[in-house]
């Protein structure tokens, strides 16, 4: 399942993010520094230091905001959000098609996301290409807006043209392991709050409820 987020970040926070990301002292570093031994060949961008104060200042409020967004909590049901860096790709620059980690330092990889942090309209190229059975999926959103896809996937992003393309990319670990289950989970509590929405707490609400939980106390870690 993919799914995406409109409004993550409001434009003020997007213009007090960018102009901090975007100072000439803030220290960025080749993205090669920090891709997984098959990716070094592919990865064409820059890094903001993640040992830096300024990541720090900056990712813990970018992961809260994805992390309150009920989307994400009913969608990927996450023990934790993480890994979070934050990329800017210039003219010439992009990521080839490549696979994430599986396991990275501060957790596993079920989910990836990408929360874009430049208008669509300051860049060209650039696309998140995620390749599905069915076909190839480009996303070029709005500043403020994510795509949270699964990280089984290999994906690739567009060289970018004129302009600057600023995301931050990260991934989540969620309680279900497994994609089918999680979406049948997801599926359930869809149901019980359209249910609950109509006739309130009903007979046939507590016993959605219930196998919703019980599922839940099964599949999880
Ligand atoms: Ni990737």
């Amino acid at each position: 399942m993919r799914f995406q987020l409109e409004r993550i970040l409001s434009p003020e926070q997007l213009q007090t993010l960018r102009s901090k990301l975007l100072d000439a002292a803030s220290p960025w570093q080749a993205g090669i520094e920090t891709a997984g031994w098959h990716a070094r060949a592919v990865k064409h961008n820059r890094q903001l230091a993640r040992d830096s104060d300024l990541h720090r200042q900056l990712a813990a409020g970018v992961l809260q905001a994805l992390a309150a967004d009920p989307l994400v909590q009913a969608a990927a049901l996450p023990l934790r959000l993480h890994s979070l860096r934050f990329s800017r790709s210039g003219s010439g620059e992009g990521y080839g098609r490549h696979l994430d980690d599986a396991y990275m330092a501060e957790g596993r990889s079920d989910l990836s996301f990408t929360l874009f942090l430049s208008e669509p309209a300051d860049y060209s190229g650039g696309e998140l290409v995620l390749e599905f059975p069915s076909g190839e999926e480009r996303h070029k959103l709005a500043a403020g807006a994510a795509v949270v896809y699964p990280s089984t996937l290999l994906h690739r992003v567009e060289p970018v043209g004129q302009g600057e393309r600023l995301v931050a990319v990260g991934w989540i670990e969620s309680r279900i392991r497994g994609a089918e289950q999680r979406e049948l989970l997801f599926e359930l509590d869809t149901a019980r709050r359209s249910l609950f929405a109509r006739e309130g707490k009903s007979e046939e609400f507590d016993l959605i409820s219930r196998s919703y939980s019980n599922l839940l106390r099964l599949w999880g870690p």
